[in-house]
């Protein structure tokens, strides 16, 4: 399992600098929380990552996202965003193979192959819609579209998925059930997840940083014990939640 070493890394827009010369090292096999308030760039260092920035037209990028195994980085990433990003006319099914089908050159004929199309079927049944296949997304609840996000993201199969506040839109029962759901499924991934909750942070984080200031620099991380998903009665999960909040809080009010 391979690390994603990110250096020196630093972006700004209209010459505000976002982040400079920051750091971080994405464990392979693990999952990386990275915390923070609105507009300090979380989502610009998830873009940085996923080399994205560069077609940006006001952006100044520099830095590197390397895999540390050497091979590039680009081809082993998958996405997940707070938004679904289904598209409306199109079944959960033919939503889930989207890509396949977007690079298949048979895509006008809006085939796909009987491998694909039973990896579909399977990620589907796994994250429990077997049965909503043919629905249109919006016939489904905010935590089903969810789902099928999550089930397209697998699709794609890549080791390395980078998720910007994917439950953020959630109830938090929803929220929960979806954080154990994506720990299960994402097993063994490189997972950098980005989240303005506290709690999420730290019952998925194997490593949890936060991200603050301007130009905004990276925390010491936080390592809580035990495996993940953490359980919620943890007594020393909640200690810590009460510890960051009150870090968080402090923190904000220095700014
Ligand atoms: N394409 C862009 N052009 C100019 N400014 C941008 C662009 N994207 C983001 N920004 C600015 O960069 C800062 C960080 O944005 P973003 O990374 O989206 O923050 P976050 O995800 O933490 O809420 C914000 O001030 C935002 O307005
Ligand atoms: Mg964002």
């Amino acid at each position: 399992m391979f690390d994603v070493i990110i250096k020196d890394a630093s972006l700004s827009y209209d010459k505000k600098p976002v982040f400079e010369g920051l750091n971080l090292t994405l464990k392979g096999g693990q999952w990386t929380c990275l915390l923070g308030g609105s507009g300090v760039g979380k989502t610009s260092l998830l873009r940085f990552i996923a080399g994205l920035n560069a077609s940006s037209r006001d952006a100044s990028v520099s830095g590197t996202a390397l895999c540390q195994d050497g091979v590039e980085l680009n081809q082993r990433i998958a996405w997940m965003a707070q938004q679904d990003l289904l598209l409306p006319w199109f079944s959960v099914l033919d939503n889930v193979t989207l890509g396949q089908r977007l690079r298949s050159s048979v895509f006008r004929r809006q085939k796909i192959s009987p491998e694909h199309l039973k990896k579909a079927k399977d990620i589907l049944s796994r994250v429990g819609l077997s049965d909503k296949e043919q629905e249109l997304p919006q016939n489904l609840s905010g935590g089903q579209r969810q789902r099928v996000a999550l089930a397209r993201t697998l699709m794609e199969n890549r080791p390395v998925v980078l998720m910007d506040e994917p439950f953020g839109a959630l109830d938090a029962i929803t929220r929960l059930n979806l954080q154990d759901l994506a720990c299960e499924l994402l097993h063994n991934r490189t997972v950098l997840l980005i989240t303005h909750d506290p709690l999420e942070a730290l019952r998925l984080g194997h490593q949890v940083y936060h991200l603050q200031g301007h130009p905004a620099r990276l925390t010491d991380p936080i390592i809580p014990p035990e495996a993940i998903p953490r359980s919620l009665d943890d007594s020393q999960l909640m200690s810590l939640h009460g510890q960051l909040l009150e870090r968080l809080r402090h923190e904000e009010a220095a700014l």
